[in-house]
């Protein structure tokens, strides 16, 4: 059993929907035709304020309200979805906030500086701090710095780790898998596997422990899109520790027992770097399926959970359920490498091997 749920505030549009592909957009993707994919769709939670941060959002900003913060500072790569998120949270609750980014580079090097997400915080107003990758390491000064700034200027601030993973942050993934489990239960099917992407941990975690706890049949597969398999299995039951820890229940769900699965075979060059595979099946995802992915996350793990569902490497499942995580607003400045990739998609599909 797990602990009573922490205080929440309401900042998403839930339940988000749930939708089951046709046999045409599976037979597009080149699925096996025994399997059934639904897509659970995170990144329809909201528009500015969407994706799979909103719900971690909905306990971390609670908790913040709750200790009298005026302020949040968070951080994250340059165009991380989870600051724009958070940037547009603290806008509608009036909340001041601060945002250490790390300048990653863009596609094939390129600079995101002032685009997609990194553009949307300003425009709602967080200030924003660019450290280079280099400079980003020294992270908990960084922090240290900007809750020293805001308390000069009589703000009492709230600290969110890297995409809001946390002991508190997990909550919302547990909801999440409640949330579904209740669609499926209404469609009348029982999943045997969730996938989703993996790049702060949260979201695995919170899936993991509910599934563990609430349903162990049902398989949580995550795909790394930077760090390793280790890394994540540390992470999510870190995570796990501390979201018991924090409730007092310490010991009650053990979180080496928690099973996680997760693949670091499709993270390509690096965190936020694409390539010419991932961009075809987002390419390919987008006009049999009208799904918008994002290069850095729900592309990488749709990329991921395709190329294996093909290549038969989860015996005996059938119904799968894709998390949805959002991202969209990432994507756009992939917009010329992504270009590129279509006029190879389309001199493919000319030649008749797509
Ligand atoms: C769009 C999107 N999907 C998935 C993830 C991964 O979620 P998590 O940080 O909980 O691992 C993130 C953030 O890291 C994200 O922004």
């Amino acid at each position: 059993m797990l602990p009573p749920e922490p205080p929440r505030l309401s900042l998403g549009h839930f339940p988000t929907p749930l939708r089951a592909l046709d046999a045409r957009a599976l037979s597009a993707l080149e699925l096996p035709s025994h399997l059934k994919l639904w897509i659970k769709h995170d990144d329809l939670s909201g528009f500015a304020l969407s994706g799979n941060k909103v719900r971690k959002l909905e306990f971390l900003l609670a908790d913040a309200k709750q200790r009298g913060a005026s302020a949040v500072v968070t951080c994250g790569g340059v165009q991380s979805n989870h600051c724009r998120a958070t940037a547009f949270a603290c806008a509608q609750l009036g909340l001041a906030c601060t945002l250490l980014l790390r300048d990653d580079p863009g596609p094939g090097g390129a600079v995101t500086h002032n685009q997609g997400n990194h553009f949307l915080d300003q425009f709602c107003g967080a200030e924003t701090r660019v450290f280079s990758p280099r400079d980003y390491r020294a992270l908990d000064e960084h922090f240290a710095e900007a809750i020293r700034d805001l308390e000069q200027r009589g703000h009492r601030a709230y600290a969110i780790p890297t995409g809001g993973s946390n002991g508190l942050g997990v909550w919302g993934y547990v909801r999440a898998f409640d949330e579904l489990m209740q669609q499926c239960e209404a469609q009348d099917f029982q999943p045997d596997m969730l996938v989703c992407a993996s790049g702060s941990g949260g979201t695995q975690a919170g899936l993991s422990l509910a599934a563990h706890v609430r349903a162990p049949t049902v398989k949580v597969h995550a795909y790394a899109v930077c760090d390793s398999v280790s890394y994540f299995d540390r992470k999510a039951r870190e995570d796990i520790g501390a979201c018991m820890a924090a409730c007092g229940h310490e010991g009650r769900i053990d979180p080496e027992a928690v099973a996680l699965s997760t693949d670091d075979d499709f993270i390509g060059p690096g965190y936020a770097q694409g390539y010419p595979e991932l961009y075809q099946t987002m390419l390919l995802a987008g006009r049999s399926c009208g799904l918008l992915l994002d290069p850095v996350y729900s592309g990488k793990a749709f990329h991921g959970m395709v190329t294996q569902l093909r290549a038969g490497a989860f015996p005996g499942v059938e119904h799968v359920v894709f998390m949805h995580t959002g991202g969209g607003f990432g994507t756009l400045v992939h917009g010329a490498a992504m270009l590129e990739a279509l006029g190879s998609h389309q001199n493919n599909a000319q030649n008749g091997s797509l």
